[in-house]
């Protein structure tokens, strides 16, 4: 399916790695130019000249911190009309029981995973609307649907977004604007195994009998393939998804059970 990308310019952070790159690698795919951005600059250079020279388009890395203004303010300068953003924030998800998170914490977390997008968002959305074409994707966590123990403040946060785009969506869509959460179960990133061994740390129990565990406890009895989430985000930015807007996709394989 031809997506209709070719010769756009997308934003997408968190990109060196993980579901953030494979987001930039699927977008690259269909011919869109990348402005990316991570902290670590040597892994930066090596993913944007990684996709550069697999698909033929323009990877412009612009190292920084997403959850800094001035680094997202950078990363504006070098891509001041992104036709597509893609909103990745970046891992910090160390569980933290309810009664311990204070309000820095707290704040902190709005900071990262609320204020740092919505942002950026209010930013790019009006020259999107002006040129009558913006998809804006923000990468979320399929636990929102069904919060966990110990994760309250990401929870939290995320799903201030994820209330605050849905509401919007509304304003943007008749430009051909839209924004929507991709809510990913478990991919197979270096995330995920840092998480898995600090689950298999905590639980005095292996890596490998937590990775089983997680497995069984998936419908699919696998984890993801971080293409699975670079597709489907693609996808959410195509030419053809102009009349979706303002939901939440949850992609994990059948772990959530509910229909809405
Ligand atoms: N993997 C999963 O199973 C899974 C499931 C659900 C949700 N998620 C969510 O998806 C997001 C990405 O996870 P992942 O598994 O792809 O992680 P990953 O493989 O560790 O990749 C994270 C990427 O984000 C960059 N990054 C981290 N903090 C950043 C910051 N403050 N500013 C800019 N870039 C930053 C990292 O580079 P630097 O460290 O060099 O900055 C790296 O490029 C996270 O929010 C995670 O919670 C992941």
């Amino acid at each position: 399916m031809e997506l209709g990308l070719h010769g756009r310019k997308a934003i997408v952070s968190g990109a060196s790695k993980g579901l953030g790159k494979a987001c930039a690698l699927s977008l690259a795919r269909e011919g869109v130019d990348l402005t990316i951005m991570a902290r670590t600059r040597a892994d930066l250079r090596a993913a944007a000249d990684e996709i550069a020279s697999a698909t033929g388009v323009a990877v412009q890395p612009v190292a920084g911190d997403f959850n800094v203004a001035a680094d997202r303010a950078r990363l504006l300068d070098a891509c001041p009309e992104p036709d597509i953003l893609v909103n990745n924030p970046g891992v910090r998800q160390v569980p933290t029981a309810y009664a311990d998170i204070g309000e820095a914490e707290w704040r902190q977390w709005l900071n990262d995973h609320f204020l740092s997008s919505v942002t950026l968002i209010q930013q790019v959305a009006p020259g999107m609307c002006e040129r009558g074409f913006g998809r804006i994707v923000n990468l979320s966590v399929s636990f929102i649907k069904f919060p966990q123990s110990g994760f309250a403040h990401t929870h939290a946060a995320r799903l201030a977004l994820s209330g605050a785009v849905a509401a919007m969506a509304r304003d943007l869509v008749p430009h051909n604007v839209t924004v929507n959460t991709v809510c990913p179960g478990l991919f197979d990133t270096d995330a995920l195994q840092t998480n898995l061994h600090g689950h298999a740390e905590r639980g005095n129990t292996t890596y490998e009998a937590i990775v089983e565990d997680r497995k069984q406890n998936c419908p699919a009895g696998r984890f993801a393939d971080p293409s699975e989430c670079g597709d489907l985000v693609a996808f959410l930015c195509s030419a053809q998804a102009g009349f979706m807007t303002g939901q939440n996709i949850v992609n994990d394989g059948g772990v959530y059970q509910g229909i809405f």
